[in-house]
């Protein structure tokens, strides 16, 4: 199967996806990496490892469904039947989220469905909450909302603070999201 990778950032989820697909039994491989800001640090990783990359700024189109066609345009230039978001920071509209159906994933630094949406690790800590973690899920129209794939949890400890959380929550974004793109890939998991 043929992933697409769409990212806003630091790309280092995309990093250990295109590891992952390096190896020979692997059901998938990353042929492209898009992001909606060009100053992304993961399109240099991504071009490092010679895999094609594109850039779009929502901004430059008259209106979001014709930015996300042109994702969609890009994807299918690239024959992609997978798209992994990894930090892509940009809510998706209906007609994409319907048109890639199944075949999209996202990792959320959080116990799905607790802490859907922004600042996860702050909230968790404000909460007082003690089990923290991530989840892979398939992307529905409701953000944060298709069903999970895999979760992993943390303990939250005392004296945590939203960086320190985050980056125990990180190790485990990084064994769970190449995991679940096997499940997805391998057709073991399916959305119905
Ligand atoms: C990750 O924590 C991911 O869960 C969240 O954004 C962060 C992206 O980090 N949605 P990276 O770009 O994969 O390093």
């Amino acid at each position: 199967k043929k992933v697409g990778v769409l990212i806003s950032g630091r790309g280092s989820n995309m990093s250990v996806l295109i590891e992952a697909a390096k190896a020979p039994d692997f059901p998938a491989e990353i042929v492209g990496v898009l992001s909606n800001r060009a100053a992304a640090p993961g399109l240099e990783i991504a071009q490092q490892h010679g895999i094609a990359t594109a850039s779009l700024a929502q901004s430059k189109f008259p209106s979001r469904d014709m930015f996300e066609d042109t994702m969609t345009q890009i994807l299918e230039s690239w024959e992609v039947d997978i798209v992994c978001l990894a930090g892509f920071m940009r809510i998706l509209g209906e007609d994409f989220v319907e048109r890639w159906r199944g075949r999209m994933i996202n990792i959320h630094p959080s116990l799905l469905p607790a802490y859907k949406g922004l600042d996860t690790h702050a909230r968790v800590i404000a909460d007082g909450v003690t089990v923290h973690g991530c989840t892979v899920h398939f992307v529905t129209p409701g953000l944060d909302e298709g069903p999970a794939i895999l979760q992993a949890e943390v303990p939250v400890l005392p004296g945590d603070t939203p960086e320190t959380l985050s980056a125990r929550v990180l190790v485990e974004e990084h064994r769970i999201y190449p995991e679940a793109l096997r499940l997805l890939a391998s057709g073991s998991v399916s959305l119905e």
